[in-house]
């Protein structure tokens, strides 16, 4: 870290306590964002040389999906199979029941799936993007569209891959970085009524994502949910929800949303879900654990067409594409992530990073999400253009100052090229994510992290732009190999 731009132990304490001001606060009247845990296994993370980080960039063709994970000190790439699980979740593994049918460990997944989203269909799967798979093959055929706040991306390509379209319909102010509106994720209901009524038959289902990961991480209000149901359901037309990070959903719904301050979780969690007809969920974030998903809904016709997908590219319906113990985990999981002080210090080291930068300056998009800080990249570097793709520029530059590992969300991931003009064109945001992992990282992580960042923007004028040298044809940004412009 160059010196001149490193911010002194004093200063950073000093943002520590302003950013704490404006975070949640625990209860009690503490200050401090506590981690409400004790470490009982550490993993050994290693700092690595400029030179070790330099060679480590250029193997990887400057591409920080290429970088070998132990060559990485804080790994903000995703939230996604990274949590830490409890002591009572490790514990959970040892009674896992691993019959093929039948198993204890999957009626014990089933009840604690069911008394958070309360439909009777619970359908394991490997992850989430199995569950997409499996209900957008049972629901989707050619020619048909499905709305959604905006989709993710694998939920996207599930749906392109059989020949249909993915509408996003979040409302506009979703694309501003610096509206503190609350519930940024709402679906915009005069378009998805436009959308039904011009074609309802052709519309098989509604999707809402919670919170909206390709948006910024943001919520949806119940009271959007609401609406959306009140359509879908005139329309009959089912609703479900993308209910990755229901719980993060919920909590915000509990701090910003009228009415809801002395509801618990779980409540806020079942008044959402009583509004849809079904939910797909990957486990790997809001069940904290490393693998797993499933399928959860109402209809019974249904159930009998997704099983036999099932059984012929996942597994049996008691088990899917998950091992018993894998069921434990997640059960325990459930129970663990509704829990207050784990969303308090969950949401609020989100909100305690993000603080640290604003109050150094560095732009990010407001207000902050769920589960990462958003870098708005084109800010960050003006003098990068966007063709010369900013948001990975300062990918590179994070982990050549300080071998930090984030992700770009901008021209590279979501450029396209227009085939008339024979120009790429680029997404309205360009973002780089700092997806903070649950359980995880402590605040001198954190600290570690924002220190960094906020050397790299004291010298930003320095970053050079990236040229792509070779892509394959999709998701370009997991394998493409760049260079740095001179
Ligand atoms: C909103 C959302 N939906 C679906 C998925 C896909 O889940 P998985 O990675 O478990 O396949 C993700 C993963 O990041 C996601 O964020």
């Amino acid at each position: 870290m160059n010196k001149a731009n490193e911010p002194t132990l004093a200063r950073t304490i000093k943002v520590r306590a302003s950013a704490t001001e404006s975070a949640p606060r625990p209860k009690r009247g503490a200050v401090t964002i506590v981690e409400p845990y004790r470490i009982k296994v550490v993993e050994r993370i290693r700092r690595t040389t400029p030179a070790q980080r330099e060679a480590a960039l250029r193997k990887a063709g400057f591409n920080p999906f290429n970088l070998p994970s132990d060559k990485v000190f804080i790994d903000l790439l995703t939230d996604s199979g990274t949590s830490a699980m409890s002591d009572v979740q490790w514990g959970a593994l040892m009674v896992g029941d691993e019959s093929y049918a039948g198993a204890r460990s999957f009626f014990r997944f089933e009840k604690a799936v069911r008394t958070i989203f309360g439909f009777p269909h619970v359908i394991p799967t490997h992850q989430g993007r199995a569950a997409e798979r499996i209900l957008f093959e049972a629901l989707l055929a050619k020619g048909r569209s499905v709305p959604s706040n905006i989709h993710f991306d694998t939920t996207q390509a599930n749906i392109e891959v059989r020949g249909a379209k993915a509408l996003n319909l979040v409302k506009d102010v979703a694309y501003d970085p610096d509206d503190p509106s609350p519930f940024k994720g709402d679906m915009d209901i005069a378009r998805l009524e436009k959308a039904l009524d011009r074609g309802g038959e052709n519309v098989p289902l509604v999707m809402l994502t919670v919170t909206n990961n390709s948006g910024g991480g943001q919520p949806v209000s119940l009271a959007n949910m609401r609406r959306v149901s009140a359509v879908c359901h005139a329309h009959r037309v089912p609703f479900f929800f993308d209910a990755c990070r229901f719980a993060e959903n919920a909590y915000f719904i509990k701090k910003r949303e009228p009415g809801y301050a002395r509801r618990s979780i779980l409540s806020i969690a079942r008044e959402m879900f009583a509004l849809a007809d079904g939910a797909t969920m990957s486990a790997k974030k809001d069940a904290l654990v490393n693998i797993g998903g499933f399928l959860t809904f109402r209809d019974d016709a249904l159930a009998g067409r997704v099983k036999n997908i099932l059984v012929i590219g996942e597994g049996f319906p008691t088990y899917g594409g998950l091992a018993g113990r894998d069921l434990e985990a997640i059960a325990r999981g459930l129970e663990e992530v509704v829990e207050d002080d784990y969303l308090e210090h969950r949401t609020g080291q989100v909100a305690y990073l993000a603080r640290l930068l604003e109050e150094a300056g560095v732009p990010v998009f407001k207000p902050v999400g769920g589960h990462a800080v958003y870098l708005l990249a084109d800010r960050f570097l003006p003098h990068i253009p966007r063709h010369q793709y900013p948001g990975w520029a300062l990918t590179i530059a994070l982990y050549r100052e300080a071998g930090i590992r984030s992700v770009e969300i901008g021209g590279v991931m979501f450029g396209k090229m227009d085939p008339k003009t024979g120009r790429e064109t680029y997404p309205k945001l360009e973002m780089v994510r700092l997806a903070v992992p649950r359980r995880v990282y402590t605040a001198s992580h954190l600290d570690y992290v924002a220190e960094a960042i906020i050397s790299v923007y004291g010298k930003r004028d320095r970053v050079k732009g990236m040229r792509i040298v070779e892509q394959p044809k999709h998701l370009r940004h997991f394998s493409a190999t760049l260079e740095e412009l001179v």
